[in-house]
């Protein structure tokens, strides 16, 4: 008598709970959408159109850090006239390998989320460097400084002399503060 009185009880508790959680949360939340058709595995050029999809065949990676080709000497290069605009638009051309705001921060019309591992470059045009500097730091930041983590832009021939000479003329107007 005793026991079947119990297991009446817990019956009954049971199904007090079973109905209060039922109902709640049908009323509460929408279905989350699941999505199984397809792979799985991560393929960021299905979501994101232009995304770069370059052979980095020449470049190094973990397993052969030899491409690189070696540093050379300081090219010469008198004043520089180059298309500022155009050069600005392949600093900030995120589909010609990341583009220099993966580093860097070029001004007030730098995008959002700029990495910081390079210098702030806002005021650059300010700081008194030639047009020398600029070119052979975008060429091959080698020459000034051995170990260097910023891309041989030129030596790899990622961006060709004209390309380069536009962007030191993009450096060059970058003088207002950020605020
Ligand atoms: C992987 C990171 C990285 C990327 C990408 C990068 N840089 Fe740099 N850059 C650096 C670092 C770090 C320095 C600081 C000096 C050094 O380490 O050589 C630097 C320094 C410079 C300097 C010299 C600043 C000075 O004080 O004279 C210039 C100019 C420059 N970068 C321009 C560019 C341009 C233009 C691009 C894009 C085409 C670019 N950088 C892309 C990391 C980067």
């Amino acid at each position: 008598m005793r026991r079947e009185g119990v297991i009446c009880g817990l019956v009954a508790v049971l199904a007090i709970g079973v109905g209060a959680v039922s109902v709640a949360p049908m009323t509460a939340f929408a279905q989350a959408p699941l999505a199984l058709e397809g792979s799985a595995a991560p393929a960021p050029w299905a979501r994101y159109r232009n995304w770069n999809q370059t052979s980095w065949d020449g470049y190094n990676a973990l397993n052969r850090r030899d491409r690189t080709p070696p540093a050379g000497r300081e090219v010469v290069v008198r004043t520089v006239t180059g298309d500022a605009a155009r050069g600005r638009a392949l600093a900030f051309d995120r589909t010609r390998g990341g583009g220099c705001m993966v580093c860097h921060v070029m001004g007030p019309g730098t995008p959002p989320s700029p990495g910081n591992v390079g210098v702030d470059l806002t005021e650059i045009g300010t700081a008194g460097r030639t047009d020398q500097w600029l070119y052979n730091y975008i060429f091959d930041p080698r020459v000034y400084n051995p170990e260097s983590v910023m891309p041989p832009w030129g030596k790899h021939s990622f961006f060709d002399d004209r390309e380069i000479r536009d962007m030191v003329a993009f450096l060059k107007t970058l003088k207002t503060p950020m605020r």
